[in-house]
């Protein structure tokens, strides 16, 4: 792997087609502004970014989240805090499986996920997410990024030809890990975006469909629909155009929701998992 020294840091591919980790930054202390374009582009060219070994507050993590944009906001508090939580700033939210009076102190808590695009089913969806890890289990529970953009670009033209132009419809009921499960409350909102999207800021053509939240083509019967969307997540999931994020404790990583895919890996559910996650918001329309 090629190491990209900057002067400022230093930008190691983990994959041929997603994933760097950038070395040399201590994200606790404000970066200057030829850091923080850096990082912005080195975002834009793997797609998924991770500083290791990072010890940050929740100030830090909400400074960093908005390096790359508008921070998200969470609309509810959580109901339960881990301890040495005694505040939890806005736009900050616990994935976690710890639970206290046997309920989950944080969303997504147990085993595995399916792909998919952070909230693809919004007319307007994040542009990015940052997960900051603070517990994580002995084994399991990788994240796993595909790229839409290398999962585009060696489609078998017979299939591109049928997803590419169409519209895809999205639907998802929050909490679920895999389709159907019935684990989920209703989602508020349905939304339909081009199934394979043009990234506005890179120019590249990606694809935008997943198999936790995409539910239809317009214009095609279910039936006609299932074995093209299928296909496409089947290509897209194959393991060469994924990056395997193995957690340690103080891990900072970013993704761009506008190119890629992520899914979880199932872990030991008597474990203890906690992440902060926060959200970059999007600003356009996807197209
Ligand atoms: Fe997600």
């Amino acid at each position: 792997m090629t190491i990209a020294a900057t002067g400022l840091f230093e930008v190691v591919p983990l994959t041929q087609h997603i994933g760097a980790e950038i070395r040399g930054l201590d994200l606790s202390k404000p970066l200057d502004d030829a850091s923080i374009k850096g990082i912005y582009q080195a975002w834009l060219d793997h797609i998924v970014i991770i500083f290791r070994d990072q010890t940050l507050s929740q100030e830090d993590h909400m400074r960093v989240t908005e390096y790359f944009g508008q921070h998200g906001h969470i609309r509810r508090p959580p109901k339960y805090r881990p301890p040495g939580f005694d505040r939890v700033l806005p736009g900050i939210m616990f994935i976690s499986n710890i639970r206290e009076n046997g309920e989950p102190i944080g969303a997504l808590p147990d085993g595995e996920m399916m792909f998919h695009h952070d909230m693809i089913h919004v007319d307007v969806p994040d542009k990015g997410t940052l997960l900051y890890s603070l517990e994580i289990p002995s084994s399991g529970g990788n994240t796993l990024f595909a790229s839409g953009y290398a999962a585009f670009e060696t489609m078998d033209p017979a299939l591109r030809a049928q997803i590419d132009g169409r519209i895809a419809q999205h639907h998802y009921n929050y909490g679920s890990t895999q389709k159907g499960d019935g684990k989920g409350t209703e989602a508020f909102a349905r939304a339909r975006h081009p199934a394979i999207r043009t990234h506005e800021e890179t120019g590249r053509k990606a694809v935008y469909v997943n198999r936790l939240m995409t539910v239809g083509l317009d214009g095609l019967s279910d039936e006609a629909a299932e074995p093209i969307l299928n296909a496409v997540f089947d290509h897209a999931e194959k393991p060469e155009f994924v990056y395997s994020h193995e957690w340690r404790v103080g891990d900072l990583l970013l993704w761009d929701n506008r190119c890629s895919s992520h899914a979880r890996e199932d872990f030991p559910a008597h474990e203890r998992r906690l992440m902060l996650r926060t959200t970059v918001v999007g600003s356009v329309k996807p197209y």
